[in-house]
């Protein structure tokens, strides 16, 4: 019986090969779905060259599971955006009709690329007000200064300026959901202080 259904299962595999099509994508054929889904805004790697576009490398399975899902079901409205030579197009049009299969393989790809914290320029001053709001309101959840993934939160450090501007935006004026938490610390910051904080992750956060 075991014998017949590992035998039955090897030729669905063999035909399901010979037709091009894969029942359970693997890491090689995840790879494919991101080149033709992902990779042009977001890199091969997850490190988008684009100043929209957030870095994605990196993050745990979980966090990335639960932003795909969010994008599904519209609790979480993404920009529209066109990169150069695509379509122009948002994340939630992109994960409409993915299955949970297809989400948990982009999660596990992504989560499997190198997490670079870029460190870009960035006022000083404003950086040194920003690492101490850090670590009073937002360390205990974006620990190590925003590079952790055990958090299952997004890695803030060393994300783009005009990217964490607007995800920033987002959050203040109610277009984006946060944990209940986080608002009642996020709600109390001036705009100063959103301003040093986002310093404070365009030069790197916590990244050594
Ligand atoms: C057309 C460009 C584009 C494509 C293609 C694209 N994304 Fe995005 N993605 C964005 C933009 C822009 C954001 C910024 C956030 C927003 O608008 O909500 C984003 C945000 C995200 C986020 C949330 C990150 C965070 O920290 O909040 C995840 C996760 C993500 N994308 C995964 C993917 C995956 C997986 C694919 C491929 C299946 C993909 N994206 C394809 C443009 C794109
Ligand atoms: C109680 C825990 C908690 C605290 C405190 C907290 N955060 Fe968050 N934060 C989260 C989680 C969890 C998410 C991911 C939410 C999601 O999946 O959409 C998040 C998401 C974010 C995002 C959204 C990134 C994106 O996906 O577009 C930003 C920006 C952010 N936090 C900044 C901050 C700042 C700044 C502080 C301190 C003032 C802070 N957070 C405090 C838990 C927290």
């Amino acid at each position: 019986m075991k014998l017949n259904m590992l035998k039955i299962l090897g030729l669905m595999g063999v035909g399901a090969m010979g037709l091009g099509l894969a029942t359970a994508p693997a890491m090689a054929d995840t790879a494919a779905m991101v080149k033709e889904k992902c990779a042009a805004c977001h890199g091969m790697n997850g490190q988008s060259k684009n100043g929209k576009v957030p870095n994605i490398a990196g993050f745990s399975v979980a966090a990335l599971t639960d932003m795909l899902n969010e994008y599904k079901e519209d609790e979480r409205i993404g920009d529209k955006f066109k990169p150069e030579g695509g379509t122009e197009t948002n994340m939630n049009a992109i994960v409409k009709d993915m299955s949970e299969a297809d989400i948990k393989a982009y999660a596990a790809y992504f989560a499997s690329q190198k997490f670079v914290a870029n460190k870009g320029k960035a006022d000083v001053a404003m950086v040194e007000k920003g690492a101490k709001l850090h670590e009073r309101k937002c360390e205990k959840c974006h620990s190590d200064g925003g590079t952790n993934p055990e958090d299952d939160a997004s890695l803030l450090a060393g994300q783009h300026r005009e990217y964490l501007t607007r995800a920033f935006e987002k959050l203040s004026n109610g277009d984006q959901p946060m944990p209940r938490k986080m608002k009642k610390k996020f709600k109390k910051l001036s705009d100063d202080d959103k301003k040093a904080l986002i310093e404070y992750f365009v030069a790197g956060g916590g990244a050594k």
